[in-house]
C-alpha cells in the first residue's frame, strides 16, 4: 500500500504486544486501524488478553531490578539512541501519524520532532538527576536527599498524540531507572507498534533485558482498568478525557498508587486592542484548527475586546475560508479529518447545543463527508454551560470583554486549566495575565498560541486538568522516589530539635 509503512514494519495483521525485540504477544480481539480520511484499513492488530498483560507486567518488574542498577548516564546513551533512531525514522514515522491519527503531515512530523527532542533533552538529565544537601542542625551529620528509581511506570496515551506524549513520558521515566509499560489508544495501535519496534531494536543493540519498554495494546475498560489497580505500577501517567482521569485515579490511589494526570483543557485567549493582530489572527488560526482542534491545547474561546471583536472575527473567518480541507498527506492540505464518527457526532451535537444556548455559528460547523468538517466559529453570550466543556473538535466560541478584569474572569471560570494566552503590547495587561490574579492554566503564553509548547517546560495544568506536569524543567521528579539521608559520623547520639532523652 504505502512502502512507507512496509519500512516501519507496519503490515497485515499485528501483534499488540511487546516486551522487547522479538518478543511479542498478542492473541485478544483483532481491531483495524483505519486511515481516518477514507476509512480504509492500514492494518490489523491483536490485543493483549489480561494473561498476556500479566505476562508484560511480570516481564516489567522483572527488568527494573536490573535496569535501575545501569547509570544513568549510561541508561541517557541508550535514549539518546533511541532519539537517533526516531530521528532516522522520523519522516515515515511522521508519515504514519498523519495517515492514522489524521493530523497534516508537518503536524505527524512535528511530532515525532518532539520525541526526538525529548531523547536529547532527557539524556542530558541523565547527568542531571541531582539531589540537595542540607545543613544538618547536628554536629558531624550529614543531611542530603537522593533519588532512586521508582518503578514499573503504567503510560497511558491518547490518539492524538501517539508518538510525543510517549516520549515525554517514557523517554524520562527510562533516563530515570524505570522500565515502562504503555497503552496507547486503540484508535493509533499501529503508531504505538512502529515506535515500539524502533525501541526494541535499540534496546536489543545495548543488551538491555526484556521487559524494558513494554507495550499493551487493548482497551481502557480492560488493559487500562487493569493497569490502573496494578500494584507492581507505582506510578500511572494518563494523558485523555477529564472522564477518564477521574475514573484511573481514584482506582489508582484506592491502592495509594501515584498518578500523573494530564487530562482535558478549554483553552482561552484574550486579545486586547493594543494586539498585533497579524500575529495574533495566525496564532489563532493554528491553535483553533491545528490538528483539526483535537489537541489538548487547542484554542477553544477567544475573549476578544468589544472594539476589535467585529474586525478580528471577519479576519479569522477570512483565514479559515482560505484553508484547505483534505487529506492530510497531501502537500498544501492545511487541516484533515476528525478521528472517527464519534468526534463529527460530539462536535454536531455541542453545535446544536451552543444554538439552544444563544449561540450563533458565524461560521462553518457543517459535515462534509466520512470524518470532514469545516471549522466552527461560534459567538457566544458568554461561558454557557456547553462552551464550559471541551469538546475535542474544531469550534472557535468567540465572546467579548469590556474591562481587562473582566476578560480575566471569563478567561478563569471553566472547570479546566491546561494553556492560555494573551495578545497584547501593554505591560500591564500582559503583567496582571502572568501575575496571581491572571491567568489560573499550567500554560501560560504571551503573544503566542495556546498550543505548540516545547518540550524543555514542564506540560501539564491545573483543575479538571489534573495537576501533572510531563516532559521538561523537572517533571522527572515525579517519576523517581526522593529520599531523605541522615549519615552520622559524630560517634556519638545528638538527638534532632534538641532532645535530651533520659539513659
Ligand atoms: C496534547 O494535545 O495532548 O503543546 C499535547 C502542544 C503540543 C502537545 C499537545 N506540544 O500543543
Amino acid at each position: 500500500m504505502h512502502s512507507f509503512l512496509n519500512r516501519l514494519g507496519i503490515d497485515g495483521e499485528l501483534p499488540g504486544g511487546s516486551l522487547g525485540h522479538d518478543a511479542w504477544v498478542g492473541s485478544g480481539d483483532t481491531i483495524a486501524s483505519v486511515d481516518p480520511a477514507t476509512q480504509e484499513e492500514i492494518a490489523r492488530v491483536r490485543l493483549v488478553t489480561q494473561e498476556e498483560y500479566d505476562t508484560l507486567a511480570t516481564a516489567s518488574v522483572r527488568a527494573f531490578k536490573e535496569w535501575r542498577d545501569v547509570p544513568a548516564p549510561k541508561r541517557g546513551e541508550v535514549v539518546l539512541d533511541i532519539g537517533t533512531a526516531l530521528r532516522e525514522k522520523k519522516k515515515d514515522l511522521g508519515r504514519l501519524v498523519s495517515l492514522e491519527m489524521g493530523k497534516i503531515l508537518p503536524e505527524g512530523e512535528g511530532e515525532v520532532q518532539e520525541a526526538i527532542d525529548v531523547a536529547a533533552f532527557a539524556a542530558g538529565l541523565s547527568r542531571q538527576l541531582y539531589g540537595r544537601t542540607m545543613g544538618s542542625e547536628r554536629p558531624d551529620h550529614r543531611l542530603y536527599e537522593q533519588w532512586h528509581p521508582l518503578g514499573p511506570v503504567g503510560i497511558i496515551t491518547a490518539f492524538n498524540f501517539p508518538v510525543a506524549v510517549w516520549g515525554w513520558n517514557a523517554l524520562i521515566a527510562l533516563v530515570c531507572g524505570d522500565t515502562t509499560l504503555w497503552k496507547p489508544s486503540t484508535k493509533v495501535p499501529l503508531c504505538a507498534i512502529a515506535v515500539q519496534q524502533i525501541v526494541n531494536g535499540v534496546l536489543e543493540e545495548h543488551g538491555a533485558p526484556h521487559g524494558v519498554s513494554c507495550l499493551a495494546c487493548g482497551t481502557g475498560r480492560e488493559i487500562g482498568a487493569r493497569m490502573s489497580a496494578d500494584r507492581r505500577l507505582p506510578l500511572i501517567s494518563a494523558t485523555g478525557s477529564v472522564r477518564m482521569g477521574r475514573t484511573l485515579s481514584q482506582a489508582v490511589s484506592a491502592r495509594l498508587g501515584r498518578a500523573l494526570l494530564e487530562l482535558g483543557g478549554n483553552n482561552a485567549a484574550i486579545v486586547t486592542p493594543s494586539a498585533d493582530l497579524g500575529q495574533a489572527i495566525r496564532a489563532i488560526v493554528f491553535g483553533a484548527v491545528g490538528t483539526a482542534g483535537q489537541r489538548c491545547t487547542s484554542l477553544r474561546r477567544l475573549i476578544v475586546h468589544e472594539d476589535i471583536k467585529e474586525g478580528v472575527v471577519a479576519r479569522i473567518i477570512g483565514a479559515y475560508r482560505s484553508l484547505t480541507l483534505g487529506h492530510p498527506l497531501e502537500k498544501g492540505t492545511s487541516m484533515g479529518p476528525l478521528i472517527d464518527g464519534q468526534a463529527v457526532s460530539a462536535m454536531m451535537a455541542a453545535l446544536d447545543e451552543a444554538g439552544e444556548q444563544g449561540g450563533t455559528i458565524l461560521y462553518g460547523g457543517t459535515h462534509l463527508r466520512g470524518s470532514f468538517v469545516t471549522p466552527a466559529v461560534v459567538e457566544v453570550p458568554g461561558n454557557v454551560p456547553i462552551v464550559m466543556q471541551e469538546t475535542f473538535a474544531p469550534i472557535l466560541y468567540v465572546m467579548s470583554y469590556t474591562e481587562i478584569e473582566e476578560a480575566l474572569q471569563m478567561h478563569n471560570e471553566v472547570p479546566q486549566g491546561l494553556a492560555s494566552a494573551i495578545f497584547s503590547n501593554t505591560l500591564t495587561e500582559t503583567e496582571l495575565f502572568l501575575s496571581t490574579r491572571g491567568s489560573d492554566c499550567g500554560i501560560v503564553n504571551v503573544n503566542a498560541s495556546t498550543s505548540g509548547a516545547e518540550i524543555g517546560g514542564a506540560f501539564g495544568g491545573e483543575k479538571d486538568t489534573g495537576g501533572g506536569r510531563e516532559a521538561g524543567s523537572d517533571a522527572w521528579k515525579a517519576y523517581m522516589r526522593r529520599q531523605t539521608v541522615t549519615v552520622n559520623w559524630s560517634g556519638a547520639l545528638p538527638l534532632s530539635q534538641g532532645i535530651d532523652f533520659p539513659d
